[in-house]
């Protein structure tokens, strides 16, 4: 990959359910980081989208008596909205029903199954009649299915499988030698944990729900709905047509996930890659959970916050502000309205606002709405200590981003308003305009209004 070319993604949203805020949540840290970038001067790809196959899909469909194509065309755009609404600033949206995804998965299997990694086998599993699912043993609550706890049925099913397990040493050198390949790295063990065990091969189709990707060469069945939206990376990038796409934007910087899908993004996916002759993606983050205060959002516990309508209700700025500064990433954190709402009112009206306001009001007074020239030897201590101050919330801003510390990125660039703000106080502006002192000076004589003048546009012109 060229190096001023920059590739981020985000995990493909399941398109059973609206769009929420721990969607929203992901979409803005990586827009952030996104945007950070192309201000660097990288050629930014940043692609998001939505993940349209699988058996939940076609059941929610099916509830709602619709195709499940028609039932994927309207949420797919119920999502395309929502992130419009917050000003991400994407530039693909894939969607996994595309031909040009379809025809990326069709050659990934090629090269998986020219590497000798396709086998077909049997798929043994426990399936709840009543929910329509296959679990495996180790996910049964007392033999019984974990979601209604009915009796489950031992099912055999012929399926083709990817021999995961031959990619488990290949994987422990990899994250040896890449220690940064998953991060936060406080993450990076339980991955390795799981290498630890031992994987297993992984069955990747399946016959008893017909909405998916046909698998290729093997009719009645479909590809597993993960082993085909996680292709959706490197089809955004160009595969497997255009080359020169691919080879700007491939491997990526940075897979941005939630912390629930870490193995199949971490494992399964480089496990893929390996097989497929692909390079790996540089770095995976793993950010944590957005929550309520009243914990876990959840439908039934009618907590969940839709961003849209919150962005729609107090702006854009402000909802993508509070995301950012209220959670640590990488941690669990919670959001609610009235977080929201402090935030606002804190942060960007007192701090923000006022400062734009206290200068912005003075320029349009006094100097037509045009900022004023710094005049010439009118600049003294306060501008040096602003200067000083800006000079350290960049540094702190762009730390805070190179490390997907947006809470810090954006508790620097405060420093600046805290700082700019104070700056006003100390300069009092409001002073020179009517002719008087500022600067805190107490003089008998006024100054001379030519020099007042100029030093009024001075400090506006500092402090815009
Ligand atoms: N479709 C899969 C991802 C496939 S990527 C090849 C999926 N979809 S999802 O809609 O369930 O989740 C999409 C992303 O949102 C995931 O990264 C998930 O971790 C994240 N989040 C879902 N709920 C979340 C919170 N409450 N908080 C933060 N992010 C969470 O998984």
């Amino acid at each position: 990959m060229s190096r001023d070319a920059f590739y981020i993604t985000t995990a493909i949203d399941y398109v059973n359910a609206e769009p929420h805020m721990g969607h929203a949540y992901e979409k803005v840290g990586a827009d952030a980081m996104a945007r950070y970038q192309r201000l660097r001067g990288k050629d930014v790809r940043f692609t998001i989208g939505t993940d349209e196959h699988g058996q939940k899909v076609a059941e929610s469909a099916a509830a709602l008596g619709l195709e499940p194509q028609q039932h994927v065309d309207r949420i797919a755009g119920r999502f395309q909205e929502a992130w419009k609404q917050l000003e991400i600033s994407h530039d693909d949206f894939i969607r996994t029903t595309q031909p040009r995804h379809h025809k990326s998965v069709a050659e990934l299997f090629t090269r998986v199954q020219s590497a000798g990694d396709l086998y077909l086998g049997d798929y043994v599993g426990w399936y709840c009649k009543f929910e329509e699912t296959f679990w495996p043993e180790t996910k049964l609550e007392q033999g019984n299915c974990p979601t209604c706890n009915r009796p489950v049925q031992k099912i055999t099913e012929r399926n083709w499988f990817f021999k995961l397990s031959k990619y488990t040493e290949p994987l422990k050198r990899h994250f040896q030698s890449n220690p940064e390949f998953i991060l936060p790295v406080a993450r990076r063990q339980e991955m390795m944990n799981i290498l630890e065990e031992g994987l297993e091969d992984l069955s990747i189709s399946r016959s008893t729900f017909q909405w998916g990707i046909p698998f290729p060469g093997h009719p009645g069945h479909v590809v597993y709905v993960w082993f085909d939206a996680l292709i959706n990376y490197i089809t955004s990038a160009g595969f497997p047509d255009d080359a020169p796409s691919l080879a700007r934007y491939w491997p990526a910087d940075y897979h941005v996930i939630g912390k629930d899908i870490a193995k199949f993004h971490t494992i399964i996916w480089p496990a893929m890659l390996l097989s497929a002759g692909l390079p790996l993606p540089a770095h995976v983050f793993i950010h944590g959970f957005v929550l309520t205060p009243t914990g876990k959002m959840s439908k039934s516990l009618g907590n969940v916050i839709a961003p849209g309508e919150m962005a729609g209700k107090y702006g854009a700025d402000a909802l993508r502000y509070t995301l950012l500064r209220e959670i640590a990433w990488g941690q669990d954190g919670v959001v609610s309205e009235e977080i929201l709402v402090n935030r606002y009112n804190r942060d960007l009206a007192n701090d923000l606002g006022n400062l734009l306001h206290r200068i912005g009001t003075q320029i349009q007074k006094h100097f037509g709405g045009v900022v004023p020239p710094v005049a010439e030897g009118s600049s003294g201590p306060l501008e040096s200590e602003l200067q000083q101050a800006s000079c350290e919330a960049s540094r702190a801003a762009a730390a805070g981003y190179e490390a997907f510390a947006f809470h810090q990125a954006l508790e620097g660039a405060w420093g600046l308003v805290r700082a700019a703000n104070q700056y006003v106080d100390r300069a009092e502006p409001w002073k020179w305009a009517a002719g008087k002192w500022g600067d805190g000076l107490r003089l008998e004589t006024p100054p001379a209004a030519e020099q007042a003048r100029a030093r009024l546009g001075t400090v506006l012109s500092v402090g815009s």
